[in-house]
């Protein structure tokens, strides 16, 4: 196949990217958006900061543009994310305890039941565990509310939208680490207990090197009976830029969980990184790291 989305339908995966509403309008960059990828998710449209600006108050016509380009272009969706410390509106930064813990699940009820039907995974709670060699969590307002603010998490979104994949998603979880294990024991003991989740996004923000136990690491979660996903992929650019990519899509296709890869953004220029961390240049050509996806993809 000879374009990453369609090459990765060979085996069932999607292959997407993140997407901010204002690129909507550039046809040079939804040309390639619309070429090859067959996933999108709102870089920052659907963020609590983006959808509740005043509490109680909803905005979703910004997260509703990039639902609609996905519906119109037969895209599928990630929705990203329902709970996360950061980005967070203002009025909601000021608050703890049960108030904030009450307005966190209404936040994620009212999102989730805004997107029912259209999301095709949701990342319900965005980066709780701490960096470091802990393997616990990551102190915010939230976590102050009780250590099971993410499973209540897990229960409202699972209600509002049954038809969603559930996923927990974290950086700085690239191979079997403290950090990583810390979310591994959080997993297995959710799935112990019937917490509603179907699976762990990667956001896999890389540098120069991967670990060498990536793949393992997507093994075990995935033995634990979860999906696991690729949901932020990018690498620093360098000589190793190419042969991370490959090493990352050959490690997802061959663990059969792994049911898809999103990389963050489509052209350097429209990077989050200023490393040119991407598959495509500024001016839109595919650079060596977007054959070394394709040839994975393609098995060649
Ligand atoms: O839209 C405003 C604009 O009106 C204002 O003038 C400007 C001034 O700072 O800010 C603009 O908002 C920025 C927004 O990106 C859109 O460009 C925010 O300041 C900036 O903080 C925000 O950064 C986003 C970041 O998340 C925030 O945490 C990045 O675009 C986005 O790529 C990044 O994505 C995160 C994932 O959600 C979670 N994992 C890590 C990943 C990378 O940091």
């Amino acid at each position: 196949e000879s374009t990453l989305g369609a090459a990765a339908a060979q085996s069932g995966r999607y292959f997407g990217a993140a997407v901010p509403a204002g690129r909507l309008s550039e046809s040079a960059y939804t040309t390639i958006l619309n070429r090859e990828f067959n996933s999108i998710t709102a870089e920052n449209e659907m963020k609590m900061d983006a959808t509740e600006p005043q509490q109680g108050q909803f905005n979703f016509s910004r997260g509703d543009q990039i639902a609609n380009w996905a519906l119109q272009n037969g895209k599928q969706l990630r929705g990203h994310t329902l709970a996360w410390h950061a980005q967070q509106p203002g009025w909601m930064q000021n608050m703890e305890g049960p108030a904030l813990r009450q307005a966190m699940l209404n936040h994620v009820t009212q999102v989730a039941t805004h997107y029912r039907g259209k999301i095709h995974s949701w990342d319900v709670v965005n980066e709780a565990f701490a960096d470091g060699g802990s393997g616990g969590r990551r102190d915010s307002n939230l976590q102050r509310t009780g250590n099971d603010w993410i499973e209540a998490a897990f229960r409202a979104a699972r209600a509002a939208d049954p038809g969603a994949k559930l996923c927990y998603n974290d950086y700085n979880t690239d191979g079997i680490n403290a950090k990583s294990t810390g979310i591994y024991n959080m997993v297995r003991d959710f799935k112990a207990r019937g917490v509603p989740i179907d699976c762990v996004g990667f956001q896999s923000h890389l540098g120069t090197s991967l670990a060498s136990d990536y793949q393992a690491n997507l093994q075990r979660f995935a033995d634990l009976g979860v999906d696991v996903q690729i949901t932020e992929l990018d690498v620093a650019e360098g000589g190793n830029q190419a042969n991370i990519y490959g090493a990352v899509t050959r490690a997802c296709l061959a663990v059969s969980r792994c049911t898809g890869i999103t990389v963050w953004g489509v052209r350097d220029d429209t990077s989050w990184r200023s490393d040119n961390p991407l598959l495509f240049d500024r001016s839109g050509n595919k650079k060596p790291a977007y054959h070394a996806v394709l040839d994975a993809l393609n098995g060649v």
